[in-house]
């Protein structure tokens, strides 16, 4: 028996996840938690700080600062300067701001489509027009259209914004994409806001992660990219995260737009992203081990409906061929709560969170599996 194959009861916590359904016989594969307890290493580092016992404001810890330093370097071959960070209390957090950031009359923010749904609201947030672009599907990818990207680019365009490893999709670009990506960016003087947060979840063996700002010192310049542990770790509760803007004026305005908004992060969230930062605990290749089982679970039952997942424990899957009005109820009423994916611009998709412990993974393939029979018998 592995150490993720135990049911853990979340009632009674207040979990997003498992309260949404409370008392119904829906079971919960939506938002991008994990039923998976944190690594012991990381619980004996915050019960540490916890036992000091005084919880008062804190300044972002010189120790997390190096173990993410640290991090960067270990796993992507990326230095960055202590100046060049900016500590948020997450990664949703940083979207808005670095909207905020390159705002300007008229403005407006590139979003390839589907992608995690607070990425929409973003431009409206910073008083920005949005403009959204559908990626295409090819063969077993989702890539994006760069020549679609470049017709809807216009002159007051800021800002292109995207997520690698992609939510929901599960794509980890390649190198060749990154680059083609950021030189439509220079080509239309955008600045690339990247979120990487899944970074740290890559299921496919010959995906490789790379930040795009490390691809290039120039890329570098016109970049945000956004991190955080709490995806691969399962902790997004101790919400920690942290902006890499290399340009100093970029930086000044993303500073300037988080003033009087953004609190102090909490001790708490510092100690566990410090722990996970500098993990050599071997925890998180066992999870990937896990979760690749999982996968193949998944893939057996949604086939060609899905694209193998590459990065993420989320699945994207197509079911535009049922017919219905509103898959999201659809899936419920068979007992199993999706994310529906019009809320990430993907109308007539799921998402199906694969995160947890292989047994209930199995009860939720088989609704799944009873709702795609129900569909087609009707
Ligand atoms: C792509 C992506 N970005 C950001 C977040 C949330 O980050 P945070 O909780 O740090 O705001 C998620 C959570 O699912 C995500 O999938």
């Amino acid at each position: 028996m592995s150490e993720f194959d135990r049911r853990i009861d979340r009632s009674g916590t207040s979990s997003a996840k498992w309260d949404q359904y409370q008392g119904r016989d829906v079971l919960p594969f939506w938002v991008a938690d994990m039923d998976f307890e944190a690594p012991d290493f990381l619980l004996d580092a915050v019960r540490a700080r916890l036992e000091h016992k005084v919880f008062g404001y804190t300044r972002i810890p010189d120790a997390l600062v190096a173990a993410f330093q640290g991090w960067l370097k270990r796993n992507y071959q990326w230095q960055v300067p202590e100046e060049w960070l900016v500590w948020i209390p997450g990664v949703v957090t940083g979207l808005n701001l670095a909207a905020m950031a390159t705002a300007q009359p008229n403005g407006a923010v590139l979003i390839p489509i589907p992608v995690y749904y607070p990425f929409l609201s973003v431009p409206a947030n910073a008083g920005q027009r949005s403009i959204e672009v559908p990626m295409e599907r090819d063969g077993n990818r989702w890539v994006m259209d760069i020549d679609a990207l470049e017709a809807a680019t216009d002159a007051e365009t800021r800002i292109l914004m995207i997520a690698n490893p992609q939510n929901p999709t599960g794509r980890v670009y390649d190198q060749a994409e990154l680059q083609e990506l950021a030189a439509f960016a220079e080509r239309h003087g955008l600045v690339i806001c990247c979120d990487e947060i899944h970074c740290g979840i890559l299921l496919d063996p010959a995906a490789r992660h790379r930040p795009i700002a490390s691809l290039d010192p120039a890329i570098a310049e016109r970049s945000i990219s956004l991190y955080a542990a709490t995806k691969a770790y399962n902790v997004p509760g101790l919400s920690c995260a942290v902006a890499v803007i290399p340009d100093a004026g970029l930086r000044r305005r993303f500073n300037k737009a988080r003033r009087g908004l953004t609190p102090f992060i909490g001790p708490l969230a510092y100690a566990a992203s410090e722990a996970a930062f500098n993990d050599d605990s071997g925890w998180l290749d066992r999870l990937l081990t896990y979760l690749r089982g999982n996968h193949e679970r998944v893939l057996a039952v949604a086939g060609e409906r899905m694209t193998p997942v590459e990065g993420t424990y989320l699945a994207w899957m197509d079911v535009r061929d049922l017919g219905l009005d509103d898959p999201g109820a659809y899936f419920e009423g068979f007992g199993l709560g999706l994310s529906d994916g019009a809320a990430f611009g993907g109308p007539g998709f799921v998402r199906f969170n694969f995160g947890c412990p292989r047994s209930l993974l199995e009860a939720g393939l088989a609704r799944f599996s009873a709702a795609i029979d129900g569909a087609a018998s009707t």
